[in-house]
């Protein structure tokens, strides 16, 4: 039986996809890298080295450790410029609506986030007291598209990961749910996402009654 979701929190809960994507696209400007849509694509779900490590694979140079350094701490500088003016009117749409609903339907409930800013942008959005497990970057090693940040949320909550739906915008987070042994729902275009369960357009979508009644097993 479904016991738990387990949601991301940028670009699922959040309207931060875009502001991580301006950050890195002012970075990308700053030192004449180029950056396309289909990077910022892949870049998703990804954490803050690794997402570098994806932009400056378009870098006509190389870069030293202390420049990497460098580089991630400025993008995260023009990041937390935008979300510290944050406030509940950054929620997407429906999302409280879907994380409350969980809640009334008598499931547990988890953030599953690569951000570190996971705690302060909870914090802003009002939202923290809604999640019985917050799993973010500082608590894991190894970056979606590893199972290690769903798994380690399901075992927090005290549930096995096929009592578990795993919510997520991003290519990577879909492929972390899907190897974690969680049904996968997406949340966007079907076209990036073509490795979830179900895809919906958006958060505001997400009906948690017609998922406890579908057998995950008859997604596909
Ligand atoms: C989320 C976003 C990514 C971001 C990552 C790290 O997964 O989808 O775009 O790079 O978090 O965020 P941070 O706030 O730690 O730089
Ligand atoms: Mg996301």
């Amino acid at each position: 039986p479904l016991k738990a979701v387990i949601f991301d929190l940028d670009g699922v809960i959040a309207d931060t996809a875009v502001v991580h994507h301006a950050a890195w696209k002012k970075l990308a400007d700053d030192i004449d890298v180029p950056f396309d849509d289909a990077t910022g694509e892949r870049m998703k779900g990804v954490d803050r080295r690794g997402s570098l490590e994806i932009l400056l694979q378009a870098a006509p140079r190389s870069y030293t450790e202390v420049e990497k350094q460098e580089l991630a701490a400025r993008k995260n500088d023009y990041y937390r410029e935008q979300i510290e003016h944050f406030g509940p009117q950054d929620l997407l749409p429906g999302a409280r609506e879907a994380i409350e609903s969980v809640r009334r339907a008598g499931l547990k409930v988890a953030l599953a986030s690569a951000s570190r800013n996971a705690g302060l942008l909870l914090q802003r959005l009002g939202i923290a007291d809604l999640f019985d497990v917050v799993v973010d970057a500082n608590r894991i090693s190894r970056s979606k598209p590893d199972p290690e940040i769903f798994l380690a949320a399901a075992s927090a909550l005290g549930v096995a990961p096929d009592e578990c739906i795993g919510v997520e915008d991003a290519a990577a987070g879909i492929a972390s749910i899907r190897a974690a042994g969680m049904a996968a729902v997406g949340i966007g275009q079907a076209r990036a996402l073509a490795e979830a369960d179900l895809v919906l357009p958006s958060i505001a979508a997400f009906d948690i009654g017609t998922l406890t009644t579908i057998r995950t097993t008859n997604w596909r």
